[in-house]
């Protein structure tokens, strides 16, 4: 079964590729689990994936800590900066839910931020502390304790009910995380092609079974899901 298969590739801190929808993006993310990130996966998902590294946050969590949406940011400081009110993201081609930006971050202990091991070391740490057992507020002081923004590593908010409204990547990925039983953020990262758009469902899929990852579709992760959440 491909989805078991991606589960405990997840498990393992190895990555998987997720396609969403015929209908929606059309794209294949590399998707691994933040907390197992290293320099080598950022390298093989800048060299191989090529599109936006970002990280997922649970929407409960960054409410609580008090994480935004980045078009929530823009929208209330639209009166200082009317140019943001202007391109507030209306018209989404692919998508009439929210934007699931967040902020941008690195890790104080970085540089510039950029390379491997920077971001790594953002990623990785991000997850360790926002996972923290303890309360929000005193995760939102460590936050800044450790980490400054805005930075090189891109923050997704999943939306609140994970699969029932929206159904992106940052959906689709988070659902596997919690599947697979790891802390529930993911890092993610678009495959593109060489011609100037995103890489095709089947070269992707060739892609991946000539490396050995699992390849998932929407579709099979939102089936997995249902049956989770009625055994959960
Ligand atoms: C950030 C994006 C990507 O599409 C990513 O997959 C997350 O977005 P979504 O949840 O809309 O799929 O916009 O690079
Ligand atoms: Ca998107
Ligand atoms: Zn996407």
């Amino acid at each position: 079964m491909s989805i078991e298969k991606a589960l405990d590739a997840i498990r393992k801190g190895q990555v998987i590729l997720i396609y969403d929808f015929d209908d929606r993006e059309k794209e294949s993310d590399m998707t691994v689990a933040s907390q197992f990130v290293t320099h080598d996966i950022i390298r093989q998902m800048r060299q191989d994936a090529g599109g936006l590294l970002c990280t997922t946050t649970p929407y409960r969590l960054a409410k609580a800590i008090g994480l935004p949406y980045l078009s929530d940011v823009f929208w209330d400081a639209r009166e200082k900066y009317p140019v943001l009110g202007l391109m507030a993201p209306t018209d989404i081609p692919y998508d009439n839910t929210k934007s699931s930006f967040g902020i941008t971050i690195n890790h104080r202990d970085t540089y510039t931020g950029i390379p491997d091991c920077d971001r790594a070391l953002t990623i990785s740490e991000y997850a360790k502390t926002i996972f923290q057992d303890k309360p929000a507020d005193e995760i939102a002081k460590d936050l800044g304790t450790y980490f400054r923004a805005p930075g090189h590593v891109h923050l997704l908010n999943s939306s609140e009910h994970i699969l029932s409204n929206r159904h992106g990547h940052t959906e689709l990925a988070s659902a596997m995380m919690y599947m697979a039983g790891v802390l529930p953020s993911a890092t993610i990262c678009e495959m593109m092609g060489d011609d100037g758009h995103s890489e095709k469902k089947e070269d992707c899929i060739a892609y991946a079974e000539k490396k050995g990852i699992p390849f998932v579709t929407g579709e099979e992760v939102i089936s997995a899901w249902n049956d989770f959440k009625k055994q959960h």
